[in-house]
């Protein structure tokens, strides 16, 4: 079994490809893991994603509530909408979101992922809809995401970026670059 430090190291390394990857701005992204039914492991909000160390990951109950953090550190502000994928995908065991520049262009200027341009974006991903606009760390965002949530592995926030989620945080990060690679090549091959 994976020991928990192991599991934040990765949160860590995964938050490293985000930022690195201009995935994400400043402190923006968050990323979590399912460690049991009611243990996840997360990404304090406020903090740049890209320069963490195990010891920033917080660690929340299936509701959200703070079962242990270090410091001054509290989970990301969007806990809320992370417990939503997993309380309706329980075969979800990890989420990510992002801002990724071109998924979210297509998320702001109101164009869902839909063509089938490529077959690896369509295996990887299928269709990638658009959930309507939620205020960051309220309730509108999951409830907004919710009825996607059993249709599709990946959704974009109408104005707002991306959500990826799969069994694993490696596979719940890979969506996140199909996402932005399918939404990269849908608008060059648009402008052509
Ligand atoms: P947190 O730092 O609170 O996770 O928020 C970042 C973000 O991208 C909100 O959408």
């Amino acid at each position: 079994m994976v020991s928990e430090f192991e599991i934040k190291k990765q949160i860590c390394d995964i938050g490293k490809r985000i930022y690195n990857r201009n995935m994400v701005a400043a402190n923006d992204g968050n990323i979590s893991v399912k460690i049991s039914d009611n243990e996840f492991l997360c990404t304090p909000t406020g903090v740049s994603k890209g320069f963490m160390t195990p010891e920033y990951i917080c660690k929340v109950d299936a509701k959200g509530n703070v079962l242990q953090a270090n410091g001054d550190f509290k989970p990301s502000s969007e806990i809320k909408m992370h417990m939503r994928v997993y309380e309706k995908r329980p075969d979800v065991n990890a989420v990510v979101h992002a801002h990724p520049t071109y998924a979210t262009s297509f998320a702001i200027a109101g164009i869902p992922l839909t063509q089938p341009i490529m077959p690896e974006a369509v295996i990887a991903l299928g269709c990638v809809p658009i959930a309507e606009y939620g205020t960051p760390s309220t309730n509108e965002i999951p409830d907004a995401v919710e009825k996607y949530l059993p249709y599709y592995d990946a959704v974009l926030l109408e104005s707002h970026g991306a959500l990826t989620y799969s069994d694993s945080l490696l596979a719940a990060y890979h969506k996140m670059e199909s996402v932005e690679f399918y939404a990269e090549l849908l608008f060059k091959s648009r402008l052509l």
